[in-house]
């Protein structure tokens, strides 16, 4: 035998030589929970490890994670049922305070990067990412709302916004709406291949967010579909995405693939909530390694060919990284 592939596996230097994917902390976008009010630091039960922040807390975390080497931070807001109605109005009242906290961390950390979700669902009576109208949902009602909270966001000083509703022609619509209101510099990151999954459940917990009667089936994709996530990614290229998402990541990583292999703009994957917290599970009976199993899952995000990743785990990573362990192949 001249050609033994163990050869390149025989010690941690030669592994390291052949390895053909890496994963940077600055790759990883890390999700926080935002609550108003002062001095609270609420555990997700259904996440252990992630809390829902107010400002104050949330600061000092976000300096942390700096240090750490993490950048970009996506924010979502846990409103109270009160601030909701029909039409999503908190979203873009003058005195939001998750606008409020996009500010403030931007004048304390102005080489943050800042992502913000655009979705009606957080302030939404109905639990919903559109308005709904006699029990449907109605797409073009829904983009004007869209437009006014995205230039909200961006006049807060967003960097980059994250529209998770799945309209159909929303990033055209928001681009257009930013690039008349002055803001042609913030970038648009389209959940585009976003699918009705069942692995939102914790994330819903988090931001009491669940529809309150129906399912997302008629917006978010078909998790029996791909071919239908060329075209969502067309039209998203096509309106001014400056990032195609594909979200969940580990139960559709032939969807990254696809993606990364049709499209020419960055590609990231959102390793959800219900991801994070099966591995957490796992992990807290004795089941599997934390240590080991969390970076394989993040790498194999990474091959197969996400540019960046959300990922609840992201200061975990950085925290290991910084210890010297991170990804041992
Ligand atoms: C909704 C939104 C959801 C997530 C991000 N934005 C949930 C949903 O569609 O119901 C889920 C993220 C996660 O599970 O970590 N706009």
């Amino acid at each position: 035998m001249y050609i033994r592939p163990r050869r390149n596996r025989k010690s941690a230097a030669v592994r390291f030589h052949a390895q053909e994917t890496h994963l940077h902390v600055g790759q990883l976008i890390y999700p926080l929970f935002l609550y108003d009010g002062k001095n609270i630091k609420q555990e997700v039960p259904s996440l252990p490890g992630n809390y829902r922040w107010s400002l104050d807390q949330l600061i000092p975390e976000v300096e942390a994670c700096l240090k750490l080497g993490i950048t970009t931070f996506v924010l979502f807001p846990a409103v109270e049922e009160s601030l909701k109605d029909k039409v999503a109005s908190y979203s873009y009242a003058e005195d939001n305070f998750y606008l409020h906290a996009i500010y403030t961390l931007k004048q304390k950390f102005p080489e943050c990067c800042i992502m913000t979700d655009v979705a009606m669902d957080p302030y939404s009576s109905d639990g919903h990412d559109g308005f709904v109208l006699n029990g449907q949902i109605m797409n073009d009602e829904t983009l004007p709302i869209l437009a006014k909270m995205s230039v909200a966001q961006a006049q807060a000083g967003a960097d980059i916004l994250g529209p998770s509703d799945m309209m159909d022609g929303r990033v055209g619509f928001m681009r257009e709406a930013l690039d008349d209101a002055g803001y042609n510099n913030v970038s648009i990151m389209s959940y585009t291949a976003k699918y009705a999954s069942a692995f939102y459940g914790p994330f819903r917990d988090a931001l009491d967010s669940a529809p309150k009667a129906g399912d997302k089936k008629t917006y978010q994709m078909n998790p029996a579909n791909k071919q239908e996530a060329l075209l969502e990614a067309q039209l998203d290229m096509q309106e001014g995405a400056d990032y195609l998402m594909v979200k969940p990541a580990l139960p559709y990583l032939d969807i990254i693939h696809l993606l990364k292999e049709n499209c020419d703009v960055p590609i990231a994957a959102y390793n959800v909530s219900g991801e994070c917290a099966m591995l957490i599970a796992a992990c807290q009976n004795g089941w599997l390694d934390f240590e080991k199993a969390m970076p394989e899952m993040l790498m194999s995000i990474k091959r197969a060919g996400a540019d960046v990743i959300l990922t609840y785990f992201a200061k975990a990573y950085a925290e290991m990284l910084a210890q010297g362990k991170g990804f041992k192949g």
